[in-house]
């Protein structure tokens, strides 16, 4: 089923989060799908496989999306001058209930799945709606890309129109082991568990959600701490919780079952932090979106020192780029920001750091991706930078951080994912 290879060019990839891997000129190996390790010259024992030559271009591996919400691809820009309660409510509900019709989900949901392919992503865990079919259709389009995705069919039992709340809890769980049921069969889509927010799902819901958590051992994903009112909005609903990433914590989303992802975490405060690290909570950083709708700049920094494994999100459409490569450098120069305006003498984040959680930091969400180290599943970028190229010779981490700030989908020349190619 593998066809083994070998990739010629220059490449780079992250080692940990401050230390890059340059090679002027390397061989990467893939063998089963999986990356054999990076080569000065190509050993002996690889010398039968097929080459393919990118002298010239720089090769790097995939980028990973932790937040994306599918069914605003629609969205992107619009009602931007709005904050999260309010921009829900205006823009991002009514447009989710349009995917209870089958026509609408299709064209839409397709669209977004060609730009994923196009773009500089190979993995990312999406948010569909609430509706089962729309949410399947979204899986077999993403399974027919070629990407490895994760997928969440939403809940919501509160807070929200009719046409978009699901009945009550029960209705809203036995949705959710249909769904289950259905999606056993793909080989690089897999379910993730998606109770939007605290605001969205009453207790009941939380509590039926967690059953079916440890019953499956299924990972999970939801928003947390990202705006003031929202986040005073839980301590009304949740008044027995110490904080708000305390109440998923009570209702048995925190745990070793399998992993999370909470977005944003723009506000979490001291003991919420803990309880992140403690938990090994992925924190899904969402540059962008918080900048857009008026939300604030997370204290990456801090979460770094906790230990807490961070990735990067796109958050479309809070966000409105798909493209990872934008929300390094949203993320490096919200960190600049932050510090100038917070008084936090927090350092902002460099491109080696950027770089590590758009790649290995949210990589590691999915297991062993997002780097080229030997054993990493074989996800790569080739990049054609000349157009980028000054009349000057650039050292290589130059070279990376131009195609970061500058690159868009015209410049990725092959993209592959598990070894095999998207283009
Ligand atoms: N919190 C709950 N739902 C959403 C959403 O759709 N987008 C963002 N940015 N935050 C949320
Ligand atoms: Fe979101």
């Amino acid at each position: 089923m593998y066809q083994d290879f070998v990739l010629k060019g220059a490449i780079c990839y992250s080692k940990t989060k401050d230390t890059l891997r340059f090679l002027e000129q390397g061989f990467l190996v893939c063998i089963a799908g999986k990356s054999a390790g990076v080569f000065p010259d190509l050993p002996d024992r690889y010398r039968h496989l097929p080459v393919a030559d990118y002298t010239g271009k720089l090769i790097i591996p995939g980028l990973v999306d932790l937040h994306i919400h599918a069914s605003q691809f629609t969205l992107r820009s619009l009602g931007m001058d709005l904050e999260l309660l309010d921009w829900l409510t205006t823009w991002v509900f009514p447009e989710e209930t349009k995917y209870q019709d089958a026509a609408y989900s299709l064209k839409t949901y397709t669209s977004l799945v060609e730009d994923l392919k196009r773009g500089p992503n190979t993995r990312a865990c999406l948010f569909a709606t609430v509706h089962v079919p729309g949410t399947l259709l979204l899986m077999d389009l993403l399974e027919a890309s070629g990407l490895v995705c994760m997928v969440g069919k939403v809940n919501m039992d509160r807070n929200c129109p009719d046409g978009l709340r699901e009945k009550d809890a029960e209705t809203s769980a036995t949705a959710t082991r249909e769904w289950l049921e259905q999606c056993g069969s793909y080989r690089n889509t897999a379910p993730i568990l998606t109770p939007r927010f605290i605001p969205s799902c009453t207790d009941d819901l939380m509590r039926r959600l967690a059953a079916i958590r440890r019953q499956y051992r299924l990972p999970l994903q939801s928003h947390l701490s990202e705006n003031q009112r929202e986040i005073n909005w839980v301590r009304e609903l949740c008044p027995q919780s110490a904080c708000y990433g305390d109440a998923y914590a009570r209702f048995g989303m925190f745990g070793d079952e399998a992993p999370v992802i909470m977005a944003h975490c723009v506000w979490s405060e001291d003991r919420e932090v803990e309880l992140l690290a403690k938990q090994k909570v992925y924190v899904a950083h969402c540059p962008q979106s918080n900048t857009n709708i008026s939300s604030g700049a997370a204290p990456v920094r801090r979460y770094l020192e906790a230990g807490i494994p961070v990735g990067l999100g796109s958050d479309v459409a809070g966000g409105a780029h798909t493209s990872i490569f934008r929300a390094m450098t949203d993320a490096i120069q919200v960190s600049k920001l932050r510090r100038i305006l917070t008084g936090h003498n927090d350092a902002p984040l460099s491109l080696e750091e950027a770089f590590y959680l758009g790649t290995k930091g949210g990589g590691a969400f999915f297991g062993a991706a997002g780097s080229f180290e030997a054993g990493y599943e074989f996800d790569a970028l080739v990049i054609d930078d000349g157009d980028l190229a000054p009349p000057f010779t650039l050292s290589p981490r130059n070279r990376l951080e131009r195609i970061v700030y500058l690159s868009d989908d015209r410049h990725i020349s092959a993209k592959y994912v598990r070894g095999v190619s998207i283009f």
